[in-house]
């Protein structure tokens, strides 16, 4: 039986029933046979999740990076670890093989080193999908320093937020972006953040499109004359397992986004084991995920997990609808992709696309599909598995969050019959519990209730960076002694998953999670806004979209509807980002409300979606005749 690679069902059960029994035995094995350490552990595990706290591997000593890379020069030096596809299909993909990728990654972090960034100062990095953005986050992790990576497509008020929370020294950003025909200003956005963020001292500027920007002498350098005058070699630091490797920010339900803590070697350990068994990946493959490094997807299975098992894996620029809706076809044939892993929302979106897109590529090579982010419904999954899998590459439908680092609930292709719309069991080391709502746990099958995981595994996050206190509120106090995902599930008769969608203010738009409370205080600066409610509603191919209930000051009413719209969305745009832009806005005269003054959203939710048949008890709202003027004005 090998713990690392499964291969049948069969297997799959003994591995996971051992993972359950001896869960630190298990770990041990896995961390023991496939990694490199500096120095063994003293101690597998230690937790208690009432504090909470949570350690693996405690006293071991290693860099990421040597498993990353330097363990695969002596033998793989020269296979492609980062095949990068450019925005551009005329222009040529770059293939970077392990040796390149470590001359790159050294001689990065000797410039970081240059600029004053050492063990345990954060890096911020604002780049577009190009190599240098993967071998960034190497670079910090040679040193031993922490990244934050910020999804390009934010705003620069959100990019100045996360630089400031957890204080960033260095910012990595490049002077534009490509997306399909467009070209975006980054370093103009960065400009208007750095107007506000004293702890950055220097910007480390790739040159991707060529354009004129402002450069502010002392501050900013382009990066490749450094890079040029760069030693590639540089001593890796020597980290302990619970270093902080990376930040990551996620939504929550309120407040300021959450800077996600990852440790290093638990990390390390569990994107690497759920990457080689959930994609069943081989030595000669071709790896792809097409997320964003600036989301966790793209650093676990774009980075980190592929890296550390010698992977090719493949960094896309680009978008699915450029220069044509067959692009991500014509990248699979022209690579001959083997694991293609994308989100249900660009499945959605091509689904609405004449076939010819994907049927005019030859897409024998996949073996495994996967699907990640939100929900995949029944609809899309068909049309996945029937016209890009042939009906022979079994999909993958990964259930898992920021928050856990990687997949947690998955099949293992090959070896778990799959379910349409099932998640199906769990990765071994991993014990979900169904709650109920009294708090109890909810025993047996065909039931339903609130996902909780009851044991730690080794790439939790361990703490929101300078505010354990609200970690320990948001994902260990709602279910004691067990983590709260905030995700809705059930359990069918045979003990499969399937993941419901969230059960608090947070909504998956595109597969993005975004909290409802920052978008109603970005909605409510508008000059004309007295008061607002952000709810989801069903979408084609967004999963969810946004709707917004507005109430107008007296100085708002009898302005033009339609332009308070675009300005409301203008200002979402400013202090977020385009992707939470406002599908709808209806303007009311109030919102239902509960005698303590709470806004109900469950009606509001309900009316967005056009489900007025049971809006329940709305006798105890304080204003309940809302109700009635809400659902004649719906849009
Ligand atoms: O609601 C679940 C949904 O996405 C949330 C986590 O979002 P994020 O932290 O951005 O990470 C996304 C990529 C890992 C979860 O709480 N989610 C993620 N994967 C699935 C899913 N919902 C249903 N099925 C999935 N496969």
């Amino acid at each position: 039986m090998s713990n690392y690679h499964i291969k049948g069902l069969e297997e799959y059960f003994n591995v996971y029933r051992k993972s359950v029994r001896y869960p630190e035995k298990f770990w041990e094995e896995v961390a023991e046979e496939h990694f490199v350490w500096r120095k063994k552990w003293d101690k597998v595990l230690d937790w208690n999740f009432e504090k909470p706290e949570v350690r693996w591997f405690e006293g071991a000593k290693l860099n990421i990076t040597e498993n990353c890379i330097d363990r695969h020069l002596l033998t793989n030096g020269e296979k492609t670890a980062i095949l990068f596809e450019p925005n551009n299909p005329e222009d040529e993909a770059e293939h970077i093989s392990y040796n390149q990728l470590s001359e790159r990654v050294n001689a990065f972090a000797n410039v970081l080193k240059s600029q004053g960034v050492g063990k345990g100062d954060r890096v911020c990095i604002y780049l577009p999908m190009i190599p240098e953005l993967a071998i960034s986050l190497l670079a910090c992790a040679r040193i031993g320093a922490i990244h934050s990576v910020v999804f390009a497509g934010f705003s620069s008020s959100a990019l100045a937020m996360r630089i400031n929370d957890s204080e960033c020294k260095v910012l990595v950003t490049s002077d534009g972006s490509y997306r399909g025909a467009k070209t975006i200003d980054l370093k103009g956005i960065v400009d208007e953040a750095l107007e506000n963020t004293p702890s950055i001292s220097s910007v480390l500027v790739v040159k991707r499109i060529e354009s004129q920007i402002n450069m502010e002498a002392g501050r900013d350098h382009w990066l490749q004359p450094l890079l040029d005058n760069a030693s590639n070699k540089c001593e890796a630091e020597t980290m302990d397992a619970e270093d902080p490797l990376f930040i990551l920010y996620t939504s929550g339900s309120t407040g300021m986004p959450k800077g996600m803590v990852h440790s290093t070697a638990g990390y390390m350990v569990n994107t690497a084991y759920t990457f080689k068994n959930v994609f069943q990946y081989r030595n000669d493959d071709v790896f792809w995920c097409t997320a964003d490094i600036g989301w966790i997807t793209g650093h676990s299975y774009i980075v980190y997990g592929p890296l550390a098992n010698g992977a090719t894996t493949v960094m896309f620029e680009g978008v699915p609808s450029y220069p044509d809706f067959g692009r991500f076809w014509e990248i699979v044939e022209k690579h001959k992709v083997n694991q293609f892993y994308t989100a249900p929302t660009a499945i959605r979106a091509l689904a609405k696309e004449k076939l010819d897109y994907v049927e005019k590529y030859d897409l024998s090579s996949l073996k495994v599909l996967g699907s990640v982010g939100e929900p995949i419904n029944e609809e899309a999954w068909h049309w996945y598995n029937d016209n890009v899998g042939k009906k022979k590459s079994p999909i993958v439908d990964t259930w898992w969050q920021t928050e856990t680092g990687a997949i947690m609930i998955s099949p293992i292709p090959f070896s778990t019959p799959t379910k349409p719309t099932y998640a199906t069991l769990p990765m071994p080391g991993i014990q979900p519990a169904l709650m109920d709502e009294e708090g109890k746990e909810i025993e047996g099958n065909q039931v339903d209730g609130r996902l909780c995981i009851k044991f730690p595994w080794p790439s939790m996050a361990r703490t929101i960076w300078g505010n354990h206190k609200r970690y320990k509120e948001t994902y260990f106090s709602a279910y004691e002694g067990k983590y709260f995902t905030g995700d809705g599930a059930l359990r069918d008769e045979v003990g499969y998953y399937r993941i419901t969608g969230r059960v608090d203010d947070v909504i998956i738009v595109s597969g993005h999670n975004l909290g409802t409370a920052p978008i109603e205080d970005a909605v409510n600066e508008h000059p004309a806004v007295a008061e607002s409610a952000i709810v989801g509603f069903p979408h084609d191919i967004k999963g969810n979209a946004l709707y917004g209930y507005v109430i107008l000051k007296e100085t708002g009413e009898g302005r033009d509807q339609n332009n308070l719209r675009k300005e409301i969305n203008q200002i979402i745009t400013e202090h977020i980002g385009p992707i939470a832009k406002l599908d709808k806005i209806q303007f009311t005269s109030g919102l239902p409300k509960t005698r303590s003054g709470k806004i109900m959203r469950r009606i509001l939710r309900k009316i967005a979606s056009n489900d007025t048949s049971n809006l329940g008890d709305t006798s105890t709202l304080l204003n309940p005749e809302i109700v009635e003027e809400i659902m004649k004005e719906v849009l």
